[in-house]
């Protein structure tokens, strides 16, 4: 058990899923992290006593709703270390926020000819955005190469930008590999040419790895159900100077100033993105979830998550038929291994009868697969009530896996 946080036994007795399933290792934290109580409540809580649909309404269930979706907006920008809530928008979560940046800002700006960077160690959701949209405009995808630890090469990075280029989209810790990326010096060398940089924040966003509110980055972008809060909500965070450059994406009712027969008018960012009914009861529990964030000591949270990647980088090190996949420098919460003539799945099908929950696959990262000559991985990704035990458990259900299959 780590000794970093306040009792993990605390941590873990605050998310209902581990008392109807006391022996689940939960280890596929990347693809989803478990809701606390608190979450799970104020979303209850707000669907039985205080449903009604906001900025609509005269009636006082009506405004007292539209000042809670409101007052969250205000959380979320604090949260991300600003005092402007207008420069955060509702989405669905970090595809739909990376594909508006895609669609109703870049698309304006760019010119056959352009290119837009991203790297080899995207989730598809910030690839195929930057791949349809160069290749429908005529412009360059350029991806930045991984050296053999899985570290972004960023001397390659440093030479393909050039005066052409309208956009660095890059993750801060990619899901697969785990590698933490250096997105200060990278948006201090876009920004050195003016080019503006878009964080994919899903993976960090929980780690509390970022320190938000001293880097200039232009877009954020991430998920609520990867930080302890419901599907279906998620933030795009645009900087003030360009605000007024995110036209519409959807059209329809609640975006509007205006509309005749002839025209509408558009309400400014980022209620020019919000058409339609929003994920109300999602944004409660967002606001809920970063309650319960800001309940723990953030330092403990990063030492705790950094500690349980390290032990597990070390345990499964420790097997020789297991072969971790890169040593980035630095690596935060997601380990990926493949196990020796072992397909990754039969190998997530045999720990899960020990009920050990892992991710095999290609992780929506078949590009980055593709470069390190790997058809699938299996995936153990760590949040804040996880153990070193889970990792304990991992190990010896693999070893037994090991025996079993020779
Ligand atoms: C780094 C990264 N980016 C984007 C996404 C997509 O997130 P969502 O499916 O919540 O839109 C994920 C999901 O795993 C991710 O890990």
């Amino acid at each position: 058990m780590s000794q970093n946080i306040k009792p993990v036994t605390t941590i873990k007795s605050a998310f209902p899923i581990f008392e109807a399933n006391p022996r689940l290792s939960y280890l596929d934290n990347a693809a989803t992290t478990q809701r606390p109580r608190a979450v799970i409540e104020a979303v209850t809580r707000f669907d039985s006593f205080e449903n009604a649909n906001i900025h609509r309404g005269l009636y006082d269930l009506s405004s007292t709703a539209t000042k809670r979706y409101e007052q969250i907006r205000t959380k979320v920008a604090h949260f991300l270390g600003t005092e402007n809530s207008n420069t955060v928008a509702f989405t669905k979560g970090t595809t739909e926020s990376i594909n508006i940046v895609a669609q109703s800002y870049l698309s304006k700006k760019i010119m056959p000819g352009d290119n837009v960077i991203t790297t080899i160690m995207e989730h598809h959701a910030n690839f195929i955005p930057w791949q349809v949209l160069t290749q429908t405009h005529h412009a360059e995808l350029r991806i930045v190469p991984i050296d053999p630890h899985g570290n972004l090469d960023m001397n390659k990075l440093r030479a393909l930008i050039d005066s052409k280029t309208k956009l660095v989209a890059i993750n801060h810790i990619s899901n697969t590999l785990g590698t933490v990326n250096p997105i200060e010096d990278i948006i201090a060398m876009a920004h050195k040419k003016n080019i503006p940089v878009l964080i994919d924040a899903a993976q960090s966003i929980s780690h509390c790895a970022l320190s938000l509110d001293q880097m200039e980055y232009d877009f954020l972008a991430f998920s609520g159900h990867k930080m302890f809060a419901p599907f279906g909500v998620g933030i795009l965070q645009v900087a003030e100077k360009h605000l007024g450059e995110v036209l519409p994406y959807n059209v329809g009712g609640g975006m509007i100033r205006e509309v005749t027969n002839e025209r509408t008018t558009f309400r400014d960012f980022p209620f020019n993105l919000e058409a339609g009914t929003a994920n109300i009861s999602g944004v409660i529990g967002l606001g809920a979830a970063i309650d319960y964030i800001g309940s723990l000591d953030k330092t403990d949270v990063s030492n705790h998550i950094r500690d349980l990647t390290d032990y597990c980088v070390a345990t499964l090190n420790t097997v020789p038929e297991i072969n971790v996949v890169g040593s980035p420098s630095g690596r935060s919460g997601i380990v990926s291994f493949t196990v020796t003539d072992i397909h990754p799945h039969d190998v997530a099908s045999f720990l899960n009868q020990d009920q050990i929950a892992v991710r095999a696959g290609t992780h929506c990262t078949q590009p980055l697969l593709a470069s390190l000559g790997l058809g699938a991985t299996i995936r153990a990704s760590f949040s804040i009530y996880n153990t070193r035990d889970d990792i304990d458990q991992l190990k010896a259900s693999l070893i037994a896996l090991i025996k079993f299959w020779s």
